[in-house]
């Protein structure tokens, strides 16, 4: 596990403080609203913030400009171990503009690409929300539960990937003694796909295994073509994988069962001018259905329902010549029919057991130099041509290709589908809503008595509790002590 210190970016200028070194400063994250709904109470506004993956930071020596990353991972030299890692290296805040990241009021903007003194780069952000406090991952459970959210996708070619998605990450990011910063550097990323990195759960990966977490894709699409994939594993939280385990029949459906219309075979439904008219924005409520209707039963089902110009959108239906004729949303037998693996590690049952305990939301915008994308947008799975999703095609003919995401709203099934007419900038703020737009109802005007609650939170072991620009909360985890390390830095030890 890796300890990194941290320099404090102070305007435009980087500034070294002389005994910050126990401890990471803050990260430039971007403030992100996000809302949490009840069928009874409305929609209840709360102080997210978004913060960049921990591998687009710079990391590197102390008082020196060389990286303790190279292009295969780490220095051998400066990060042979945890704890040399510890004791010569610090990660520096991210540039989050120069990343191609921008947020507005609540919708946020990522580019592919990033164009600065004429030369366009690669940015590809992947982003992660974080608690109020800014110390942990929001943990959104979502089973028996439903999630909206607002997705302009009209500058979004073939072969680009705008992602909304959740991944069972540790809520701490993996913080550890050697690893006090966590997810407030975005440190700890897991997915389906089982991939080794440098990094594994906040650590360095001496082991090489592989990072493996059950994934929910709520949202992988362009302007052409869209899917709704759950991505099971049989393990729980981050798992490292070696060997076959990392594999396509191994603790995770890397393909997952997904539902796309244009692939069950409805190519007029998702489109430029067509039934979900992606050349404007709209909203995609995904609701995650029990058998007994709680929060605690088993997943039985994910249904999917838009909403444009306030009209609300059914969800395409199979064709019969898809297999699945008439299905409209994903179903254990639907599961179980479009993907061999889905069952053999508990299909929607597994999936519904992470969304019970918590999962990350994550958002990203990618494209493929391998694939292009063609899964998702191509042949049997959207109009797009085998090679019109090559990155270098992007790149020269839509180097501004962007995806925004906004107005992330979950809660009661039904509680989410009315848009926030007004909000407040404190910390907590209760939202007016309208009337809804989903299959139930919502109430009209909200009265709660919701405040900060100055005895709220507690700091975990390692995370700060205080020091000069800090907001988060002041008060340890038992059996731990505030102590100040310098004046913009204080540590639960
Ligand atoms: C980094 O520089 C500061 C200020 O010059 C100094 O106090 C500190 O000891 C240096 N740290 C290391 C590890 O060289
Ligand atoms: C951040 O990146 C942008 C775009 O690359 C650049 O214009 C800006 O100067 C950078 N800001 C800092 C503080 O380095
Ligand atoms: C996540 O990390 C924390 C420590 O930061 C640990 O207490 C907790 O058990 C971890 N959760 C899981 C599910 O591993
Ligand atoms: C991930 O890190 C957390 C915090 O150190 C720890 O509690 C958890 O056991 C770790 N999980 C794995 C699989 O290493
Ligand atoms: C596609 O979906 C739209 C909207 O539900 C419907 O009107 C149309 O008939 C569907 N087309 C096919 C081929 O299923």
């Amino acid at each position: 596990m890796a300890v990194f210190y941290a320099t404090l970016a102070v305007a435009a200028t980087v500034l070294r403080l002389a005994r910050a070194q126990q401890a990471p400063v803050p990260d430039n994250v971007v403030p992100f609203p996000t809302w949490k709904c009840t069928t009874s109470g409305g929609c209840v506004e709360q102080q997210t913030s978004i913060v960049v993956d921990w591998s687009y930071h710079w990391i590197h020596q102390i008082n020196s400009s060389t990286s303790c990353t190279t292009s295969s991972g780490v220095s051998s030299t400066l990060c042979g171990t945890e704890a040399e890692c510890y004791a010569n290296c610090e990660i520096a805040p991210a540039n989050y503009t120069g990343l191609g990241i921008s947020a507005s009021g609540s919708s946020v903007t990522m580019t592919q690409y990033v164009t600065s003194d004429g030369t366009v780069s690669n940015a590809s952000p992947r982003t992660y929300i974080l608690n109020p406090a800014g110390t942990e991952y929001e943990m959104l459970q979502l089973l028996g539960q439903e999630i909206s959210f607002d997705v302009n996708v009209a500058n979004l070619p073939c072969g680009e990937n705008g992602a909304l998605y959740l991944s069972e990450m540790n809520a701490s990011g993996g913080r550890s003694q050697y690893n006090p910063a966590g997810a407030s550097y975005g440190s700890g990323y897991c997915d389906a796909q089982c991939g080794t990195g440098t990094w594994f759960n906040g650590s360095v990966n001496t082991a090489g295994v592989g990072s493996c977490c059950n994934e929910m894709d709520l949202w992988e699409a362009n302007s052409e073509a869209t899917a709704l994939t759950p991505h099971p594993c049989s393990v729980e939280s981050v798992y490292g994988c070696t060997g076959s385990a990392c594999g396509s029949s191994g603790v995770c459906d890397k393909d997952g069962c997904g539902f796309n219309p244009y692939a069950l075979g409805n190519e007029t439904y998702y489109g430029a001018g067509l039934t979900v008219d992606t050349t404007k924005t709209f909203t995609v409520t995904t609701q995650f259905v029990t058998n007994d209707g709680t929060t605690s039963g088993t997943l039985t089902e994910i249904r999917r329902i838009y909403t444009q110009n306030g009209k609300v959108i059914a969800n395409a239906v199979a064709s019969s010549s898809s297999g699945f004729s008439g299905d409209d949303s994903i179903t254990e037998p639907f599961c179980t029919a479009a993907d061999s693996v889905a069952g053999s590690l508990g299909g929607l049952t597994t999936m519904g057991e992470a969304l019970g305990r918590g999962m990350v939301l994550v958002f990203s915008i990618w494209n493929d130099n391998g694939q292009f994308m063609n899964w998702l947008d191509s042949g049997n799975s959207g109009p797009c041509s085998s090679t019109a999703g090559n990155p270098a095609t992007i790149e020269a003919d839509d180097p501004g290709t962007s995806v925004t995401f906004g107005n992330i709203k979950w809660g009661d099934i039904g509680s989410t589908g009315s848009k926030p007419v007004s909000s407040s900038s404190s910390s907590s703020s209760v939202t007016k809503t309208t009337t809804t737009t989903t299959t139930t109802k919502a109430t009209s005007t909200v009265h709660t008595t919701t405040t900060t609650a100055p005895s709220g939170p507690t700091q975990t072991h390692w995370g700060q509790c205080g020091g000069i620009g800090y907001s988060g909360p002041t008060v340890c985890a038992s059996p731990y002590t505030c102590q100040v390390q310098n004046p913009y830095y204080s540590q639960c030890l």
